[in-house]
């Protein structure tokens, strides 16, 4: 079993000591309050990132490979007649992708998205009582993978939030651009989402993440995507998922579109 604790920068990001570790939570929830997203750079310092990223190479050549068109507002198929509304349209998902079963149950990977001190340190910055891990065998913890021309298009979540941890970046491209608070539950705000996706300028920003970057991101309210990768390098992100009750599993449709098969028991 991988300690956790050989893997994340403790120094810099002193989980253990009262002070340091509410300089941490309030660093964090101060942008996830302003543009929905928290940055902690080097939370995983360089010896973790290899382990980590060594068993994501490790894995590659047995990953899925997803090339979908997708609708930004989830699944549903709109009424819409206009093909160019924003809710018709759809963009590429172009990547390889490793199911949670396919992880090493006690390898690097399983070991952090499982260690307590980090979902405690996730529910503190959300201000959530409890956030447990899922049950679901094969979408808990996911690796993604972007090759050359990969892209992930515009949407938003179907989820509260995400937890991702990038493992390897791309030589160029791969860049996680938002346009932050763009809509809520009940206002799609078309107009505005219909100019990020014509690529009008200084609607988006740019999320820099570095190899051993968490990211804690409010992804209900932010249409997002990850631009197309360049070069041989591939862009490696680990996405860990939690919720706020115990036992959710997002159950086989999700499973079929993300990995192309249903788990045997879930
Ligand atoms: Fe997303």
């Amino acid at each position: 079993m991988t300690d956790p604790r050989t893997l994340v920068d403790l120094e810099r990001y002193p989980l253990f000591a009262a002070a340091g570790r509410r300089q941490v939570v309030d660093d964090a929830r101060a942008t996830l309050e302003s543009v929905g997203a928290a940055i902690l750079p080097g939370f995983i310092h360089a010896d973790g990132v290899a382990s980590l990223a060594a068993e994501a190479v490790g894995l590659a050549p047995i990953a899925y490979r997803r090339e979908q068109m997708l609708g930004a507002y989830g699944y549903a198929s709109s009424s819409e007649s206009d093909p160019t509304h924003p809710a018709r349209r759809t963009s590429r998902y172009t990547m390889h992708a490793i199911a949670t079963d396919q992880l090493a149950p006690a390898g690097p990977t399983m070991s952090i998205y499982e260690w307590q001190p980090l979902i405690d340190l996730i529910a503190e910055i959300l201000d959530l009582p409890e956030l447990y891990v899922l049950d679901d065998s094969m979408m808990r913890c996911n690796l993604t993978y972007l090759s050359d021309g990969d892209e992930h298009g515009w949407h938003f979540d179907g989820n509260d939030f995400v937890v991702s941890l990038l493992l390897q970046s791309s030589e160029s491209g791969g860049a996680f651009e938002f346009a932050p608070n763009i809509a809520t539950e009940t206002e799609p705000n078309y107009d505005a989402v219909r100019a990020v996706m014509d690529e009008q300028p200084g609607m988006t920003q740019i999320l820099q993440l570095e190899p051993g970057t968490l990211a804690l991101f409010r992804g209900r309210r932010a249409l997002h995507r990850v631009t197309r990768v360049h070069g041989d390098r591939q862009r490696i992100i680990a996405l860990l998922s939690y919720h706020e009750t115990p036992g959710l599993v997002n159950g086989p449709d999700a499973q079929l579109r993300v990995f192309g098969r249903v788990a045997a028991t879930t």
